[in-house]
């Protein structure tokens, strides 16, 4: 099979960042199918020749893991290509139609790394081109749109050249080995079924924790937040994971239709739970590994009076017969205590104590995103024996235990990268992975509120100290209900 992989934006950040090495990780397991050509699209005037050594040079700022030698950047070189296109002006297609018709590959993957507010431009001139033929593929990258409307406009232009089939959505948090994984979890063994329900969960808890920054992206950060960069995708579509039915069987449609029945039961929001439920916070100046580091307002690109967000921690609760009732906290933010994602599923305490334990612990399983890769489930076990009093059962004490899966170690740390997996994905034309549009509008239908909330809301952003958990109001809030967030209990 043949393909061309068309990258718009293919020199800016995703291009050298996540897609190249990526790509270059696919090309030297030898997964990338052989037959494949690469090709880089940018307003820049440069060659291909100049185009390859752009892409080199950048890759001394990747992880050295994924650094090519010289020799196997040469070889990877052989499958790149540059052309020239300003996006804006619809005479440049001809170009890259001009290039593709060199080929003709049987699979053409148009991957659409730009501004959002080219993506209707590029999908209509694409169409104008001619380049819209049954055996293309688009790959859009969020966000999709900042609010529902804008995400229909753009989905109503995709379809009017593309049909849903061809249209991939990325949400690169669905490629992470841990959501197979967890997939794998509740879908490939019996014996967590039973329990995954509100007789036997307290409550579910998803926490996507950065310790960076912005770094360079205040400019795009200022008008994005926290809310939309991270909660109505990433987060919501982790949510639909852990809480979704069993699909029908492993297809694209029949996972994405009960993601989406998880997305229709999110309660609608109140106007008390938009106050109650509902805390963003801003990172003030504080310390990360023991450095200083500065505040969100003082970031460059970044007005020194911002009200942008970032960090949210939200409380909300699927609305059906399995979850009525059990809470499902999301936390996400930057300039946190550390990088770390996590889902903690806190089940419910035994209906009778028999033992003399003053440990307040329950069951829970902890599903590791990053950085490590694993699973961990919290048990109780018989710990030291009391001895003043052995005939009586009603001493013994318990302690807490621990199953410790490693996936790293266990399959190895040369594990597929989120990128890598969406990348062949689209190549391989398999949607599993990827969202679909209707999906992603009730996602924006039920943020929405929260951001209408927002703008007329005089009291702006909570501020937390960098190299904190965030407000403190986000504990509060899970207090209510008589939790508290993971790392603190
Ligand atoms: C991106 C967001 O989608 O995800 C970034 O735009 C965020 O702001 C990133 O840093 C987090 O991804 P990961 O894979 O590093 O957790």
């Amino acid at each position: 099979m043949s393909f061309d992989l068309v990258l718009f934006g293919g020199t800016g950040d995703l291009a050298w960042r996540k897609l190249m090495p990526a790509l270059f990780q696919a090309f030297r397991h030898g997964t990338l199918p052989s037959n494949g050509r690469i090709i880089g699209v940018g307003r820049d005037d440069l060659s291909s020749g100049q185009y390859r050594a752009l892409i080199q040079s950048r890759f001394d700022k990747v992880e050295l893991a994924k650094r090519p030698s010289a020799e196997e950047f040469a070889r990877f070189a052989a499958i790149l290509d540059y052309v020239r296109v300003d996006l804006s002006q619809p005479g440049d297609y001809a170009n890259l139609a001009a290039c593709l018709q060199s080929r003709n590959a049987d699979t053409v993957v148009m991957y659409v790394a730009t501004a959002p507010a080219l993506f209707t431009t590029v999908c209509e001139q694409l169409a104008a081109s001619g380049l819209n033929t049954p055996h293309t593929r688009v790959v859009l990258e969020k966000p999709l749109g900042h609010d529902l409307a804008s995400n229909r406009a753009i989905n109503r232009t995709v379809r009017q050249f593309f049909e849903e089939k061809q249209v991939f959505r990325i949400d690169h948090y669905l490629g992470k080995p841990a959501v197979q994984n967890l997939f794998a979890l509740r879908f490939g063994n019996a014996l967590f079924e039973p329990l995954w329900r509100r007789e036997h969960i307290a409550n579910i808890q998803i926490t996507i924790a950065e310790d960076l920054g912005v770094e360079s992206r205040g400019a795009f950060y200022e008008t994005t937040g926290a809310l939309r960069d991270m909660v109505q995708n990433h987060a919501l579509q982790l949510l639909c994971a852990i809480g979704m039915e069993p699909p029908i069987n492993a297809h694209a449609d029949a996972i994405r239709d009960e993601k989406l029945k998880v997305l229709r039961s999110l309660k609608p929001w109140t106007q008390e739970t938009l106050v109650q439920d509902v805390i963003r916070g801003q990172y003030a100046s504080g310390t990360r590994d023991g450095d200083k580091v500065p505040g969100y307002r003082e970031e460059p690109g970044v007005d020194p009076h911002s009200r942008t967000e970032t960090f949210v921690a939200l409380r909300t609760e699927i609305a059906n017969w399995r979850w009525a009732g059990v809470p499902f906290y999301i936390r996400t933010g930057k300039r946190l205590a550390g990088r770390d994602a996590r889902i903690v599923v806190n089940f419910r305490p035994t209906p009778h104590a028999i033992f003399n334990s003053n440990i307040d612990v329950a069951n829970r399983l902890i599903i590791n995103l990053q950085p490590k890769d694993g699973l961990e489930l919290h048990l109780l076990a018989q710990g030291q024996e009391n001895r003043q009093n052995r005939t009586s059962t009603a001493t013994q004490s318990l302690a807490p235990v621990q199953l410790d899966l490693d996936f790293d170690k266990r399959f190895g740390c040369e594990r597929v990268g989120a990128y890598e997996r969406l990348l062949l994905d689209v190549i391989d034309g398999r949607l599993n992975l990827f969202v679909r549009s209707d999906e992603q509008e009730e996602a924006w239908r039920w943020v929405e509120p929260i951001l209408t909330h927002w703008a007329n809301d005089s009291q702006g952003p909570r501020p937390y100290a960098s190299g904190t958990w965030g407000p403190s109001a986000s504990s509060a809030m899970i207090a209510r209900d008589g939790f508290c967030w993971s790392e603190e209990s």
